[in-house]
């Protein structure tokens, strides 16, 4: 199992329905390769984690790089790891804080990300994310 991070800037203000593409074709393609993982976006900014075989992540995270919709890719997190973390979708797209705009169907208004994030995350892991739209840590 294999597991990168990354954050990105939005290339504008992203509109609901270019969220409602990206949620889709992650479903999509995330559920053909075994991937699953998690999307932040704030209104500027992405975060996202992708988990699954290496090959899958790396292949995906490729295309996703190539997309118009965001720059200035940072990876923050390439690691390996023996299971599986986000189990439950092959991704889920939470907006932080909850004021982005219109969101379209499937995209959660998360004020507390801590919610939304499995128990059994490490604590590395989940400090990452919570700090996603905060300067407290
Ligand atoms: C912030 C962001 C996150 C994305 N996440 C994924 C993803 O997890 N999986 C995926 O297949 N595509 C994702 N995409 C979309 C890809 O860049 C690309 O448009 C898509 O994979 C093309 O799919 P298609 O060939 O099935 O049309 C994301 C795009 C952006 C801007």
């Amino acid at each position: 199992m294999y597991r990168l991070a990354y954050v990105s800037t939005a290339h504008k203000q992203v509109s609901s329905s270019e969220l409602q593409y990206i949620l889709e074709a992650a479903i999509r393609n995330n559920t053909a390769a075994n991937v699953t993982g998690i999307l932040l976006y704030n209104g500027a900014s992405f975060l996202q984690v992708l988990e699954g075989p290496e090959k899958s992540v790396s292949e995906i995270y490729a295309r996703i790089c190539a997309d118009e919709r965001h720059s200035h890719i940072v990876t923050i997190l390439k690691e390996s790891s023996s299971r599986r973390l986000f189990e439950d979708a092959p991704m889920s797209l939470q907006a932080v804080p909850s004021d982005v705009g219109k969101l379209p169907k499937g995209v959660t208004r998360a004020d507390n990300i801590d919610l939304y994030l499995p128990s059994a995350l490490p604590g590395y892991l989940r400090q990452i994310l919570k700090s996603f739209n905060t300067c407290k840590g």
